[in-house]
């Protein structure tokens, strides 16, 4: 019998790896008693119930105990409100409705038209780092560029990025499910009023003074008041805000990480740099900024024999699939130049990541660059600090010198 483990134990949030390869190989549906979930670790699984029905996106009130106090009430259902209309958070009909707008503003050929921005955003990132010779590569990198990127793609004015970082973070402890302590959801809370509030007073301003981003279309899309109602504009920003810099964050530092720690694949990657796009796609399949999303059984139902019951979570290990050897060849293995079979780390079916296109474009710019101008960058010795969260991969920081 495998042993039931915490995802957040120190080991497995530095290394989930090996952990995984045993249930994928042993237990491929286990039952987790400390996480009260179906764990779902091969690729094929976890493909199908991407795809499947009967699991559902509306989770935010997993994330939420099932029977809070009286006190907690009140706290609990702002959250349910505010992540409520999250698109990624809802079935069809909403969710379809909740897309549509926005996706005109994520297609390849819009966000194509984003690569000088993206690169004059990461030739002064470079410049500075070049300067200053030893930095945290999170929050000098890894952070600005596509928050940055983001904030300008919906309208957000640059200096208002500073109280984002905050925002954001109290919502991700709630979202990614991390510790956080007994005042995890008050922050998480604290941080989606803030945002709402900001995006309300913001898409206030847009109504009167209209301009060249995405909250302008929204608002306009607002008034003609058939599609997405105020509350839903709100809610779509805050998650684009929200999905399109922590997770592209994730990337470009535990992909820098492993550039570092692979000096061959570094080589082969400075030598080919027009194939960077395909190394991103490894990078993301080796060790990609999402280990899994949650779903929601909404009826009684097998999944390899075992009974899933109605109402119980299914944890769809992305990562686990991206490593399954029935799958990929040799996956422990770093292969920048690997030709490509579909990797999960995007998710699929109709929550397919929206902005895909673009974290792609900012990571494949980025690590050509870095490759390119900063051959002699390299992460400092010491210890390498992972954010201990179930469904996210990310490092905290990342001490690095040229
Ligand atoms: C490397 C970076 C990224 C990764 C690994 C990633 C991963 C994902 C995954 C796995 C999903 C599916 C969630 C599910 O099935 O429940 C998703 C959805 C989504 N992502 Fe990303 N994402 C990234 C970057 C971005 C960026 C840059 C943006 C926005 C600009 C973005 C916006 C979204 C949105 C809006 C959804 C919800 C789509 C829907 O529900 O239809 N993501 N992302």
């Amino acid at each position: 019998m495998i042993a039931d483990r915490n995802f957040l134990s120190p080991d497995l949030v530095a290394d989930p790896y090996p952990y995984l390869h045993a249930l994928r190989a042993e237990d491929p549906v286990h039952w987790s008693g400390p996480h009260q979930a179906w764990i779902l670790t091969r690729y094929d699984d976890v493909e199908s119930a991407f795809l499947d029905e009967r699991l559902s996106a509306a989770r935010v009130r997993s994330l939420l105990p099932a029977e809070p106090s009286a006190d907690d009430r009140q706290t609990f259902d702002a959250i349910y409100r505010l992540l409520g209309n999250w698109m990624v958070f809802t079935d069809n009909p909403d969710h379809s409705r909740l897309r549509r707008l926005a996706r005109a503003a994520f297609t390849g050929r819009m966000v194509e038209r984003l690569r000088p921005t993206i690169e004059a955003i990461v030739d002064g990132l470079i410049t500075e780092i070049e300067r200053e010779r030893h930095v945290d590569f999170v929050s000098r990198f890894a952070f600005p560029l596509p928050a940055t990127v983001i904030a300008k793609l919906i309208g957000v004015p640059e200096e208002d990025l500073g109280r984002f970082q905050h925002w954001s973070q109290d919502v991700s402890t709630l979202v990614f499910g991390g510790y956080g302590g007994a005042g995890r959801r008050e922050r998480a809370v604290r941080g989606l009023l803030a945002l709402e509030r900001y995006f309300r007073a913001l898409l206030d301003r847009r109504q009167r003074e209209p301009a060249d981003d995405l909250l302008s279309e929204l608002a306009r899309a607002e008034e003609k008041g058939d599609v997405l109602s105020a509350d839903e504009v709100i809610a779509t920003c805050a998650l684009l805000l929200f999905a399109g810099h922590e997770t592209t964050a994730n990337l470009l530092s535990t992909g820098f990480l492993h550039l570092d720690r692979h000096p061959h694949e570094r080589r082969w990657l400075a030598e080919n740099p027009a194939l960077a796009s395909r190394a991103v796609e490894e990078l993301l399949r080796f060790d990609g900024p999402t280990k899994l999303q949650v779903r929601m059984a909404t009826q009684d139902m097998e999944l390899r024999g075992k009974r899933v019951g109605a109402g119980q979570r299914v944890l769809l290990y992305q990562s686990a699939a991206n490593r399954d050897p029935q799958r990929f060849l040799e996956p422990d293995r770093l292969d920048l130049g690997r030709s490509f079979d579909e990797h999960l780390a995007f998710g699929i079916g109709i929550h397919y990541c929206l902005g895909a296109p673009l974290a792609r474009l900012e990571a494949e710019i980025a690590f050509r660059a870095l490759v390119e101008r900063l051959p002699e960058l390299h992460v400092d010795p010491g210890d390498i600090e992972w954010h201990a969260t179930i469904s996210s991969r990310g490092l905290a920081t990342l001490a690095v010198s040229v």
